[in-house]
């Protein structure tokens, strides 16, 4: 059976003003949504937030200038910059959107954790470190709200690769005199690690001889990582496996690399366009890298269009797709399993629950990657939602309708989720704590309000 939730027949008028104001002149901000538009039009995606983490990282083992297109301007970029900044690295976005990085310092091995705390993707920074510049002292991340996130794994490939590593006061310490290629298994309770895949293979790049990943992550991201490592010089094989064969090379040179769309983004635009019944096109995307997504969605009762690959190239290919997603009048209820790619991404677990919330019947979410990314699902009780959490996974009694209301944002793709649920539900909803939406989403609300959405943010 399904289930029409809060949809108006008749497309409302925009707002006028959605455009997002700078920080420093408001403060604290809060996004403001005024549901029941259903959602039209196009919509461009931004560059891979976790493609441009590790890619910029690298730029730390050559001494050339590299350039990185595409890269968005999100609070998660920004941080890093400054980290890298502090690493020795010059590094700025110029007016044509490009990052340009070169190190003009080949002595600072230090992350402190007032930079870490802010941004645990600069763990990555410890192979790239102790590769070219033989040490390496990167404060731990700790754990976060989703979960506790352990980097052992990192710890592990490094030690194989003869770095000494010391765990002490809160840091991570490693030190060599030369790196050598070895076989490594890569994997950990929940199976591949992503950071913990592209820090062993931007450390085996400059190391003596071979070194083969086994259980490598296959993620987009890595691909696109692997794929700069290869323009910057190194010779990585295998490319997209889960057995990455790393070839050591003397030095690494700069690269102008573009990097590829953001798919968890592109997911997300997915499920606004299906939540609200709408029909909404994603440009710019790769449809091969959202295939495990597509199929939920089409069991989810929503007619997708792909389109057809037009160069034949599989790279070239991967900027220039399209979807289209039309929301056939309420949603069917389904299961959907986390799992590294190629299967269902944990990054839109909470997108996905959202849309199940308002869909007819049960539907049980499971997390097999972090097993506690669930705090959205007390928030997402708030606005009206049926959910019981059982163990790692989550169990839904979709609803007829959701109704706004004030609500926290706890991650990144919480709050990407929470925004989901404002779209359809009845009435204003206030979404608190939006620095994280900033980390991660290019402009949301000004895309969303070009769908037709009635989004805008206001001084918290
Ligand atoms: N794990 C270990 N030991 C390790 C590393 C990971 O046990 O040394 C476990 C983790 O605790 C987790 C699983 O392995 O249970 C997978 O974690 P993974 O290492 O793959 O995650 P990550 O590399 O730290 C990246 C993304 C995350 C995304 C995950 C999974 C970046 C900057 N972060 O994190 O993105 O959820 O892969 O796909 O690329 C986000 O963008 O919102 C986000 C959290």
């Amino acid at each position: 059976m399904t289930i029409q939730a809060n949809i108006p027949n008749i497309v409302g008028t925009r707002k006028s003003s959605s455009t997002r104001i700078p920080c420093e002149e408001l403060g604290p901000q809060k996004l403001m949504i005024e549901g029941g538009q259903r959602l039209h039009g196009k919509v461009k995606v931004s560059g891979a937030k976790n493609s441009s983490l590790p890619i910029l990282v690298a730029t730390l083992l050559a001494d050339s200038e590299s350039v990185v297109r595409n890269v968005p301007d999100l609070e998660d970029v920004n941080t890093l910059m400054e980290i890298l900044r502090n690493l020795g690295l010059e590094i700025e976005r110029f007016p044509d959107g490009a990052i340009r990085s070169r190190v003009v310092d080949n002595t600072p091995y230090e992350a402190p954790y007032e930079h870490v705390q802010r941004m645990r993707a600069s763990v990555l920074a410890l192979g790239p470190l102790v590769a070219r510049r033989g040490h390496a002292r990167i404060s731990l991340p700790g754990g976060c709200v989703i979960g506790t996130r352990p980097i052992d794994l990192h710890i592990k490939g490094l030690e194989a690769l003869g770095a000494k590593i010391e765990v002490r006061h809160g840091y991570v310490e490693a030190q060599v005199r030369e790196l050598v290629g070895t076989r490594i298994y890569l994997g950990g309770a929940y199976g591949s690690t992503v950071l913990g895949t592209a820090n062993i293979m931007m450390a085996a790049t400059l190391a003596k001889g071979r070194t083969v990943i086994e259980n490598a992550a296959c993620e987009p991201e890595v691909v696109d990582l692997a794929r700069f490592l290869n323009a910057m010089g190194a010779e990585v094989s295998g490319i997209g496996s889960h057995r990455l064969v790393i070839d050591g090379v003397e030095e690494l040179h700069g690269a102008d690399h573009t990097v590829i769309p953001d798919r968890i983004e592109a997911g997300t635009f997915m499920a606004a366009g299906a939540i609200t019944g709408g029909d909404v096109t994603i440009e710019g995307v790769c449809p091969n890298h959202l295939m495990a997504v597509v199929d939920k969605f089409i069991e989810a009762g929503v007619s997708v269009d792909l389109s057809e690959p037009t160069t034949g190239n599989i790279y070239e290919d991967s900027y220039k797709g399209s979807i289209r997603v039309r929301g056939m009048g309420g949603t069917l209820s389904t299961d959907i399993t986390t799992l590294p790619y190629p299967g269902y991404p944990t990054d839109l677990q909470a997108q996905f629950m959202a849309m199940l919330a308002v869909s007819g019947g049960i539907s049980v979410v499971t997390e097999k990657v972090y097993p506690d990314r669930f705090m959205h699902v007390a928030e997402y009780c708030r606005m009206g939602a049926k959910i019981r959490k059982e163990g790692p996974s989550a169990i839904l009694a979709g609803v007829p309708g959701l109704s706004g209301a004030p609500v926290k944002a706890t991650d990144l793709r919480a709050s990407a989720g929470l925004v989901l649920m404002g779209l359809v539900a009845l009435g204003k909803s206030e979404i608190h704590h939006l620095h994280h939406i900033d980390r991660g989403y290019e402009k949301l609300e000004e895309k969303l309000h070009g769908l037709g959405a009635k989004i805008w943010r206001e001084a918290d």
